[in-house]
This record gives C-alpha cells, structure tokens and sequence, in this order.
C-alpha cells in the first residue's frame, strides 16, 4: 500500500524537467469537468499525480515547473481541503499564489463575477480556480478570458479535481479501476462530486450505483447509466468501494428529509452496514463529514476508510492539474501507472 505522506527534507535534491513540446499536454485550456474530460486526459492528470507522490517519498524537491507563474484562488463558497490543497500544491511547484474570497473582495459590495475575473485577468495570473455556488460559472469564464481556469466545484455540477483525487485513491488502493463496483450513497440529486465521479469513474470502466431516498435521487438516475438502489443494505453487497456523500443540509428542506436521525436511521454507513459489505470494502468521502448523520465515526476513523489518503493526494492531483496546465510535461511514475 502506498503512504500518503507528503514529507519535505531540509536540503532535498534538485530536479528539473523538460517542458511540453506543445503549448499543453493535456490538450486542453481549462478544467471544467470529468464529463469533458477523455480517458487519456485523466490517465495523464493521474500519472503526473502519481509522480509527485513518488518524487515525495523519495526525498527529492518537486520540480519547481511553476516559480515566476501566478495562481489565483477564487473561492466564492467555504472550503477547507479543496482551497488550501490548491494553494499548497501551487506553493510546491513554485507558484505565487492570492486568495480572493466572497467577503474579503468587491464581490461583497456588488462587482459581477465578470467584472471580477476581467479585473484579475488584468494582473496576469497564469491560472485561475474557482469555486462558485452557480452551476456554469467555470465555463462562462474560460469562454470569455484567456487564463485557464480550474474548476474547483460549481453549485450542483460538476468537481472535477474531488473525482481525480477520488480515482487516484481508488487505484492505488485496489490497483484498478477497470471492472470495479463502485457505489455512491446520499443525495445524488445536488452533488456535484457524485456527478464528476460518474462520469470519470464510467470512462475509466468501473460500474456505478447510487442508492439514496427517492427524493435525494434525480429524476431518471438510471439514465445516468449506474444502477439504482433504495436500500442500502442490498445496494452495499459486492461492491468494492462505497463513497458515502454529505448531506448538505446547508441546501436541503424537511420535504427531502424529515430529520437528520431519519436519515442516518435508512442511509447512515454504520459499523452494522460495514458489516454487510465486502471485507476489503473501500469506505470514501469527500469531506467535510456530518459524523453520526451519514457516516458513524467508527466508519469514518475504521481500517476500511481511506478519508485522509484522498485528502493527501488532492494535493498531488492539484499539482499535476496546475503543471500540466501551465506547459508542464506529462510525467509518469515508475510504479503505479494507468
Ligand atoms: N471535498 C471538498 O470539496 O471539501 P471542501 O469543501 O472542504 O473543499
């Protein structure tokens, strides 16, 4: 099994790398979702992770691919792991880096998102991320500047770099992906990373199922393409990783739930539904958890899960995302590779 420490020695080697021949090697400006994402591109965003998590363990300094470029956080939402890993995985490779927040920037007395991005834009950064509580926002951007733009969770679509760390941790833990059952518990409906999850997961030939209350469910679920379970005791039996999902009761009413207890009582991942499941499950979530609603915290802190090795390589996936992007060369690791 792979360790996911991230250690840093005093005086570590240098290493250099060579640049991309072309202008990106991922092909494409921005990063706006698994559902545009190919195959290729993600086996490419993975293997560079992987490579980072190798040049880590053995004691080397990360390739500085980034010193002179400027990243900018736009985080219009809170967020714990996915902003400061951003930060940090910039950090690593060399970057500057600036936050912007909802309250500490002209958003609070009205500027557009628009008038923001132009306005940053103006200062020459060489990425942009962005969080946002509108579906769309990511996109409408990287359609109007000329900076990349990452993003980093847009209302209920899509989380592109959650399902990348979420893939990683799968295939290091399982050495797989292909064939794998992989099934999504809690409020599909609003979650964007249940959205970016089945569409990478799917291209990467694993088999999705959902299971949640019917009005937690989108409509049609199954023409997403993954089966649909409204009991999750028989949706938990056979599959090889379970990612249980928070209920994000920030945006929920009574109508979809009657209460938390009700809830965790049909949909909670407890050490009793462990112990329907098979023996070498794989127990996930995104973070952050409502313990004892979703996910018990004998689950949440048990040998089955891997909470914390995905938040550890959310930082590598964000420097392979923020390198690659930036004219980094695709990397690829001696050992794990997809
Ligand atoms: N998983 C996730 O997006 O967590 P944060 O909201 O803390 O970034």
């Amino acid at each position: 099994m792979i360790s996911p420490t991230l250690s840093h020695k005093v005086h570590p080697p240098k290493m250099n790398l060579p640049r991309a021949e072309t202008e990106n090697a991922l092909g494409t400006k921005s990063i706006l979702g698994t559902e545009v994402l190919s195959a290729q591109q993600i086996k490419t965003i993975l293997n560079c992770a992987y490579f980072f998590k190798e040049t880590s363990k053995k004691g080397v300094e990360f390739p500085a691919t980034l010193r002179n470029k400027t990243v900018i956080l736009l985080f219009f939402e809170p967020s714990t792991r996915t902003r400061s890993s951003f930060e940090l995985a910039a950090k690593r490779l060399g970057a500057n880096t600036l936050v912007l927040t909802k309250e500490t920037s002209s958003v609070e007395k009205g500027e557009t998102l628009l008038d923001t991005a132009r306005t940053i834009e103006a200062m020459k950064p060489d990425v942009l991320v962005l969080r946002h509580p509108s579906g769309g926002s990511p996109n409408h951007l990287d359609q109007i500047i000329k900076v990349p733009v990452v993003n980093a969770g847009d209302g209920f679509h899509e989380h592109p770099t959650q399902a990348l760390l979420d893939l990683m941790t799968i295939r290091e833990f399982k050495g797989r992906l292909e064939g794998l059952n992989v099934l999504i518990v809690g409020d599909i409906a609003h979650s964007r990373v249940a959205r970016s999850d089945i569409y990478a997961l799917k291209k990467m030939g694993a088999r999705i199922s959902v299971c949640g209350p019917p009005t937690l469910l989108p409509p049609k679920a199954e023409n997403m393409g993954v089966n649909v379970f409204l009991d999750l005791e028989k949706a938990v039996q056979d599959q090889d990783v379970v990612m249980v999902l928070r209920i994000q009761l920030e945006r929920l009413n009574v109508a979809q739930i009657p209460s938390q207890g009700e809830y965790s009582r049909f949909y909670g991942m407890s050490s009793r539904v462990l112990g329907l499941c098979k023996h070498d499950v794989l127990i996930m979530h995104p973070g952050p958890v409502n313990r004892g609603v979703e996910l018990s915290p004998e689950v949440a802190d048990g040998k089955h899960s891997v909470i914390l090795d995905q938040v550890a390589n959310g930082v590598l996936v964000r420097m392979s995302v923020l390198h690659l992007l930036t004219g980094g060369a695709p990397l690829v690791p001696e050992g794990i590779t997809l």
